[in-house]
């Protein structure tokens, strides 16, 4: 019996098929590899404004972003629940940068307060101020693993309240007056346990609340996306601090501290296990 020869045209749709359907990811790929690695950082103050709200600035990864911040010439508003604390951080800011950037203390308790009260409060203290960035950093989260029955009701409801409606109500205070200036950058803490490497038991609400912040973020940046505000969930993965009780940092373990040697290859080694992992398991 004589063979059919395919069609020439069937080899060729298909073939085009496939070779597009190669070249979104590895675009994706290229794109991703420039963003993280290559593309040189944005003169924050310039592109976004002189000042930034920072959340949580007092420990941990807050403290290093506020640092990070007022090293690139940006004044801060730091935002925190215990007086002594944010004074200490704003002293320490003060003796490392000097008089060249400006420090204002916002003392609030975001487990304590209602939605509206910290959405006015923050209406006040920004008003008049050329605000570029806002880091929705402040979080809470369990003590150690726990059965969803078994969390205290004031943890629960600080977890919620700190990780997704104070980040909910302080960017509504924001996002108005970045809007009106056509530019401002909005950065959530999320955190790798929102579910897009794996579940997260024992941590439900924290990963819950995490999960709310990366849709959050996702959908509001879609909605702004034409009015020159940019905004980001960030997913950090372990890092040593309060929160984590890592006190040391190893290939997996970052340090609140700015970039600093290593990172590259830790973050390609996080990113390739993270996806192997989520291969796996999800
Ligand atoms: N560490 C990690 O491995 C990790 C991983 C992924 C995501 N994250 C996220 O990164 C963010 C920072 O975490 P971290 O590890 O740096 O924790 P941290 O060292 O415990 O710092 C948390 C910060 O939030 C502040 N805060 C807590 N409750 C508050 C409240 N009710 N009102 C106002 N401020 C409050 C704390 O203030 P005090 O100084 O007064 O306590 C502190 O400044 C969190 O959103 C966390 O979920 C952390």
């Amino acid at each position: 019996m004589a063979t059919q020869t395919p069609d020439f045209m069937v080899i060729f749709v298909i073939s085009s098929l496939g070779f597009i359907s190669l070249c979104k990811p590895l675009l994706g790929f290229i794109k991703w590899v420039w963003a993280i690695f290559l593309r040189p950082p944005k003169n924050l103050r310039d592109h976004y404004g002189s000042w930034a709200i920072v959340t949580g600035c007092t420990d941990g990864i807050g403290k290093a972003l506020a640092f990070q911040l007022a090293s690139e010439g940006l004044n801060l508003l730091l935002v925190g629940r215990n007086p002594l604390k944010l004074e200490a951080t704003a002293d320490a800011i003060r003796e490392r940068f000097g008089p060249q950037v400006e420090t204002r203390n916002v003392v609030v308790d975001l487990a304590k307060t209602s939605g509206e009260e910290i959405s006015k409060t923050m209406e006040g203290v920004i008003k008049g101020l050329d605000i570029g960035v806002l880091v929705n950093n402040a979080g809470l989260a369990y003590e150690g693993a726990r059965f969803f029955h078994e969390v205290d009701s004031e943890v629960v409801e600080g977890i919620i309240k700190v990780n997704t409606e104070a980040a909910t109500w302080i960017t509504k205070a924001v996002v108005p007056v970045m809007a009106e200036k056509k530019k401002g950058a909005i950065v959530n803490m999320g955190s790798g346990s929102y579910g897009g490497f794996c579940s997260y038991p024992l941590y439900t609400i924290y990963a819950a609340s995490k999960a709310y912040l990366t849709m959050f973020s996702r959908s509001i940046n879609l909605e702004y996306k034409n009015t020159g505000i940019d905004i980001q969930c960030h997913i950090p993965l372990f890092v040593a601090t309060k929160m984590a009780k890592f006190r040391r940092s190893s290939l997996f373990i970052r340090l609140a501290k700015p970039a600093c040697g290593g990172l590259v290859t830790r973050s390609i080694c996080v990113c390739l296990i993270g996806r192997i992992l989520r291969s796996v398991w999800c």
